[in-house]
């Protein structure tokens, strides 16, 4: 197989699994990091085969929904790439960046890095902030039923893993949690850049926000 019926066929796999997916975690999540990883990368010294399995399979099983299974992941992207006899050091790589991508709070300890993952992480990240940024999280609020916003009940700083995950706070409460810190958690050049223009995005948003909250 080359390269490229590599990643067309790993592309009709995402779409088949992702079917089902939440709105902001299926298939066009996937195509829009992807994309992003791409544009990245031609900045950054990275395998641009891995770079974009990776991008292509980062939420192929995520731990959120399948009972907090963490490594569902990584296993299943491991099983699909054998059977298409890819090779060892790339499979181990695309699984490495997988069990390493998430950001679950950001306060521990990474056990893996690479230019690969720096790019993929971004690329995900990116989709996580600006006006497609506030759609998901609000997509994502609907679909656990969470309040939008409610003054009562202040954003945590700091959040352990698990506070994080376990987190059934209003959405806004999201944007203070994770959305707004990721500018300054950028890995590569681009990706900062990228991100300065959507962080100023969802500052106005916030602004706006409030306003409205106190009806003016
Ligand atoms: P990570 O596990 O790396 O934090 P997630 O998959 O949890 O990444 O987050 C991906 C996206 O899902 C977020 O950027 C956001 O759009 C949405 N999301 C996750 N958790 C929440 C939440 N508590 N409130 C609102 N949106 C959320
Ligand atoms: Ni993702």
């Amino acid at each position: 197989m080359t390269n490229q019926d590599i990643i067309n066929t790993t592309v009709e796999f995402v779409k088949t699994e992702l079917q089902n997916a939440e709105g902001g975690h299926d298939w066009f999540h996937i195509e829009r990091v992807w994309k992003n990883a791409r544009t990245i990368a031609q900045s950054e010294p990275v395998n641009l085969l891995i770079v974009e399995l990776g991008a292509l399979l980062h939420d192929i099983a995520d731990s959120k929904f399948n009972s907090g299974d963490e490594t569902i992941g990584s296993k299943k992207a491991r099983l699909f790439l054998k059977s298409l006899s890819v090779d060892q050091d790339t499979v181990d790589h695309v699984e490495n960046i997988i069990a390493n991508i998430s950001f679950k709070g950001g306060n521990f300890e990474p056990n893996f890095f690479s230019m690969e993952l720096a790019v993929v992480q971004d690329a995900d990240r990116l989709d996580a902030m600006g006006a497609i940024g506030i759609a998901r999280a609000f997509n994502y609020g609907g679909y656990k039923g969470r309040e939008l916003y409610n003054p009562s009940i202040k954003p945590l700083e700091g959040m352990t893993k698990e506070q994080y995950k376990n987190s059934a706070a209003p959405t806004i409460n999201h944007f203070y949690e994770k959305l707004l810190v990721l500018k300054d958690r950028m890995n590569t050049e681009t990706g900062r850049r990228m991100a300065q223009q959507r962080h100023l995005f969802m500052e106005q948003y916030l602004e706006q926000f409030f306003k409205e909250w106190d009806g003016n």
